[in-house]
């Protein structure tokens, strides 16, 4: 039942390294991770940081790749991953010290946005970070042509999904209370955000 995906084998490292600077010293906090897909990333990084407790999560019924990377992988650190839709009404735990989505926003509806900084603000306090990463719009640039079509794509499969307007987004933060800290131009047109409180 392990799924595979090419794109999280190749941004794995470059989204680690990003991790590598935010991520707490200290041993035992948790991660949160929102629309953990495979799997691949939530072994890639438990066994990377293995002093932190990792928390894979997804929508019901798409944990079984998950469970079986996570079962495969054998890591103490690497929890049983739970279901979890941005539209449930709280967080699946109560406390984290980063919340990160990988490409889930530009799949799922434009809401989820502001639903996954309101769990973010339940789940994170003062000072923790929540790390997105995938393409982006922004509002002084045009899109790079591989997006572009990458766009095209998905709101052809579902035209509710599709890039979101970086300024959309932290405008949505802002509203939770984030503010944004860094962005980390990564390869193959895609950046990593971050945003604290
Ligand atoms: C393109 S995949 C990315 C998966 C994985 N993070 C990666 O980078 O390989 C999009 C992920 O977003 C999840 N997703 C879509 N809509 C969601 C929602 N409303 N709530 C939670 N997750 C959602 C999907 O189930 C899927 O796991």
């Amino acid at each position: 039942m392990k799924q595979f995906s090419k794109a999280c084998e190749r941004n794995t490292e470059p989204i680690a390294e990003v991790l590598a600077e935010l991520l707490p010293a200290a041993d035992g906090g948790l991660v949160v991770e929102v629309g953990s897909g495979t799997g691949q990333h939530a072994v890639a990084f438990a066994r990377r940081f293995p002093h932190l407790l990792w928390q894979p999560t997804n929508r019901p019924g798409r944990l079984a790749s998950i469970e079986a990377w996570r079962r495969d992988a054998g890591l103490e650190n690497l929890l049983t991953p739970l279901p979890f839709d941005l539209f449930d009404d709280d967080p699946p735990v109560e406390h984290a010290e980063l919340v990160m989505a990988i490409n889930v926003i530009h799949i799922a509806p434009f809401e989820a946005t502001d639903k996954l900084f309101e769990h973010a603000a339940q789940l994170l306090s003062v000072g923790s970070p929540i790390l997105l990463y995938g393409p982006y719009r922004y509002r002084d640039r045009s899109l790079e042509p591989s997006n572009e079509r990458f766009d095209a794509f998905l709101k052809k499969r579902d035209p509710e999904s599709g890039l979101r307007l970086f300024e959309d987004v932290d405008a949505i933060a802002s509203n939770h209370g984030f503010k944004h800290v860094q962005t980390r131009r990564l390869p193959a047109n895609n950046d990593a955000h971050w945003w604290m409180r």
